[in-house]
């Protein structure tokens, strides 16, 4: 089919390219002309694993296009997405207006039927304000329908998480667009479920805000096991296995960040509140998550004592492993805290240094990860990149003024560490 993608961001640039990647003829806008120009010259704007090969393999194929007019996207294509961002504002409520304005530009554009289909995370209810936006600003009076699809791809395994998904979910109004999405989607081999547009909106805040609560529920648990002896990642494997509960996202560490799960359970408190809900719950699970950055740094302040003037070796910037992505990234978070104490820092991420130098112009950036504790009063770790389970412990334990390292994310064992000789704390362990 032909497809456009308006917004070139993680979820427009993979969703487009995944589906061009399928068969179908996919048009990518973006009104950013110099993001525009490097896409069609073969540059990639983001790190994400397996995305520029496909991108490449799919633009020689001519089956993936760029461009910065939205009109050349939605006269050329059946079928338009929407995935502009939905950024949060101060109360925590969703800023929509990127997606009432790339509305009434699909509007102005529209000379024959169309379907605009709404990728981005919206508050429920979003779509009826599209629709109504459509039908005001479209000159030519055509026909169209609106459509609810939410993505459930992660940042770092998001060309997987789109190849392969769990379930594609379909929000619609009338059984004409369901057809088409579900042809859209019949080459990812997935159970498709379609739902009323209300319906397909709530899912995605309420799947994000539940793996939230699940990693804070493991948070809770860590803190609860420190306390009495016991260990976090047993009690995981434990209680995972139950096929009920599952093993994935109960890994305890300095909690969650990144772009979606902050803004996504702030909103959804936010909608909750609005239709007159008080969802109590949600906001516990924030204050876990705050709370638990808050443990870790004392855990380090009880350790070294003062801060001021003690040099450490931070392993990770980026929220999590596998990106670039720095947007409230717990690691950062946790470097401005150490840094306010008078800390000196010296930090490595695999991927996300250049995009952390504006926002940490006062530290040490070191691109070899083993040579981040030279002369260092400890270590930490605080994302869970796989390579940082390769660290030289010896030499880093030689580098040290004392073999101390603060591991939040669990990455290593705390019987070896201890046998190795370090003062190793970690998460619930
Ligand atoms: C999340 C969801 O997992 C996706 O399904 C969703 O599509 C996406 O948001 C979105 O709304 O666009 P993402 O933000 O890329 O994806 O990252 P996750 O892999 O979910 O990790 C989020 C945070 O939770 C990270 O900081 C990570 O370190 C942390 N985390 C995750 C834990 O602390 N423990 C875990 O067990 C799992």
């Amino acid at each position: 089919m032909k497809l456009t993608i308006i917004g070139t961001g993680y979820v427009g640039l993979v969703t487009g390219t995944c589906f061009a990647e399928v068969g179908h003829h996919v048009i990518c806008v973006d009104n950013d002309a110099a993001k525009v120009k490097m896409l069609q010259a073969g540059g990639i704007p983001i790190y994400e694993p397996g995305l520029d090969e496909l991108v490449k393999k799919n633009v020689a194929s001519g089956r993936l296009k760029f461009t910065a007019s939205t009109a050349e996207g939605v006269q050329n294509s059946d079928v338009i997405f929407i995935a502009v961002p939905t950024p949060p504002q101060p109360d925590g409520s969703v800023d929509l207006s990127y997606i009432e304005r790339v509305a009434r530009d699909i509007a102005a554009a529209m000379t024959s039927y169309k379907i605009v289909v709404d990728k981005s995370t919206v508050p429920v209810k979003t779509g009826e304000k599209v629709a109504e936006t459509i039908k005001r600003y479209c000159a030519a009076k055509v026909e169209f329908d609106v459509v609810s699809n939410p993505e459930f791809l992660r940042e770092g395994f998001a060309v997987g998480d789109l190849m392969k998904p769990d379930r594609i979910v379909i929000g619609v109004a009338s059984p004409r667009p369901a057809a088409a999405m579900k042809e859209i989607y019949t080459p990812f081999n997935a159970p498709i479920i379609v739902t009323d547009i209300n319906s397909a909106e709530l899912i995605k805040h309420a799947a994000n805000s539940f793996l939230a609560l699940k990693i804070s529920y493991i948070n809770a648990i860590a803190t609860v096991c420190e306390a009495a002896g016991a260990n976090v990642q047993e009690v995981a494997q434990g209680i995972g296995l139950d096929e009920r509960i599952g093993r994935r996202f109960l890994n305890a560490g300095i909690g969650f960040g990144g772009s979606c799960f902050p803004k996504d359970l702030s909103a959804f408190i936010k909608i909750a509140e609005q239709i007159g809900y008080d969802f109590k719950l949600l906001k516990e699970v924030q204050h876990i998550n705050a709370d638990q950055m808050d443990r870790f740094v004392k855990k380090i302040t009880d350790t070294l004592w003062v801060l001021k003037d003690k040099k450490i070796g931070v392993l990770g910037l980026a929220f999590k492993q596998n990106t670039d992505d720095v947007r409230s990234s717990p690691a950062i978070d946790l470097c401005q805290k150490l840094l306010k104490e008078g800390a000196m820092l010296r930090v490595h991420d695999p991927k996300a240094m250049d995009k952390t130098k504006a926002l940490l112009p006062n530290v040490t950036y070191v691109d070899d990860l083993n040579a981040v504790a030279e002369g260092c009063d400890a270590i930490v770790i605080a994302t869970e990149w796989d390579e940082f389970k390769q660290l030289d412990l010896a030499r880093a334990k030689k580098s040290l003024t004392h073999p101390i390292m603060f591991d939040g994310r669990n990455l290593f064992d705390p019987v070896e560490m201890e046998k190795l000789g370090w003062i190793y704390k970690s998460v619930g362990r």
